[in-house]
């Protein structure tokens, strides 16, 4: 039977990553893209696939009940796969207000859609409907020098993205206890690739560095993401939906514990090789530090490997070589992106480099 994916916030950075993934590997599969085209996203992501008659794509906003209850009527929908949010933590340090109406009241909004949608009178849900919720290891808060983030690890948010992100996995998880509504989690750590906005760290550096602009790094530079390419996110994902128990909480990482100022050196002396000789590390400017920054994440992901045999394919080296060479070659996604609205971001929040 061919399975319909609702998948939210597609044209954003891992939505658009997971849309081709699974167009790409799976024939018989529909998949509609909801998003609201914030700021974050880029339809451009989708080009390759916009053509493809199994592909669709819907502007809406999950803070409209209306609109997504619209997408339902239309459409017979198995799998729901929630990537839409504010992603950004140094935007949510600025405004949270807009975290809590996407990232909880939307996930909300968009739980209970999708419970009326699969759910009979007699309280059961319809076979093989599946709710997948894509959240963050954010949400477990700060690790020191030593350990590792597990499923069972206490929730501990400490910056309104991630009190916003734990809230809604807290939604997700009151749908399964009250209702057994089929829903998983899944707590990724960094992911890096094609696509990503350029207003994050790797991006970020790669786009000044080529221009020749300082390169912000807060605090000490010592805090340490654990990355993980964008395919393997996507390959987890696509696993859990169809592998997973109902009700389970998956985290997924790369095992590849970087401190931001490696990545930093890393990409400069990639951009030196292949790009301008006049790319160095004179261009790292250290700056005041994000307020409450989390110092270490590290992922435990030996409950995805065991159960659902999922490995990372793409090592560090790979991939950052790929997703600089991404950015060099595609300048005009670069250009327009950073014309639409992130120059006028760095402005404001790098103004005083
Ligand atoms: P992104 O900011 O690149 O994209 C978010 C997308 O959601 C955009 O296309 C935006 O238009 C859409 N959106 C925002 N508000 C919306 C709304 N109200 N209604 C409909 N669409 C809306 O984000 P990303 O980096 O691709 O992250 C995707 C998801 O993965 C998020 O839920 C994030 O918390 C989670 N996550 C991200 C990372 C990471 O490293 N980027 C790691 C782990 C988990
Ligand atoms: O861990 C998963 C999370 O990773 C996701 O849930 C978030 O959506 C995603 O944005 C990302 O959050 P981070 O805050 O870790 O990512 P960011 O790229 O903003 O920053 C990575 C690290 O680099 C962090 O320690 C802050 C630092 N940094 C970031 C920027 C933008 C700098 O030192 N300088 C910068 O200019």
């Amino acid at each position: 039977m061919k399975k319909t994916y609702l998948v939210t916030g597609g044209a954003g950075f891992i939505g658009a990553n997971f849309i081709i993934h699974m167009l790409t590997n799976h024939k018989d599969i529909n998949i509609i893209n909801l998003d609201a085209l914030t700021y974050a996203a880029n339809l451009e992501n989708l080009k390759e696939v916009e053509k493809d008659s199994r592909y669709k794509f819907v502007k809406a906003n999950l803070c409209n009940i209306k609109e997504i209850e619209d997408v339902f009527k239309e459409n017979e929908i198995d799998y729901v796969v929630n990537f839409a949010a504010e992603s950004h933590v140094d935007r949510s340090i600025k405004n949270p207000t807009e975290f809590v109406k996407t990232n909880v009241e939307g996930t909300v909004n968009l739980l209970a859609v999708s419970k009326e949608a699969w759910e009979n009178s007699k309280g059961e849900f319809k076979q093989g409907v599946r709710f997948l919720q894509v959240s963050t290891d954010e949400v477990y808060g700060s690790l020191g020098e030593e350990g590792y983030f597990s499923e069972t690890t206490p929730l501990d948010p400490h910056s309104p993205y991630s009190a916003s992100k734990a809230s809604a996995d807290l939604f997700v998880k009151a749908y399964y206890d009250t209702f057994k509504m089929p829903v998983n989690i899944t707590r990724c750590s960094n992911n890096y690739g094609p696509n990503q906005f350029l207003e994050k760290l790797i991006p970020l550096i790669i786009f000044n560095a080529i221009n020749l602009k300082p390169l912000p790094i807060y605090g000490d530079g010592k805090q340490v993401r654990d990355w993980l390419y964008v395919t393997d996110h996507c390959r987890a994902i696509d696993l859990v939906i169809k592998k997973a128990k109902v009700g389970e909480v998956y985290n997924v990482g790369g095992n590849n514990e970087k401190f931001n100022i490696d990545i930093v050196k890393t990409i400069i002396k990639i951009l030196k090789e292949t790009v301008n000789e006049k790319i160095s590390e004179d261009l790292i400017k250290y700056v005041e530090d994000r307020k409450g920054h989390d110092r270490r994440y590290a992922i435990d992901a030996s409950k995805i490997k065991k159960e659902l045999g999922w490995e990372p394919q793409i090592n560090f080296e790979e991939g950052i070589k790929k997703t600089v060479k991404w950015y060099v070659e595609n300048k005009e996604w670069v250009l327009n992106v950073s014309s639409k609205g992130y120059l006028k971001y760095y402005e404001e929040m790098y103004s005083k480099l």
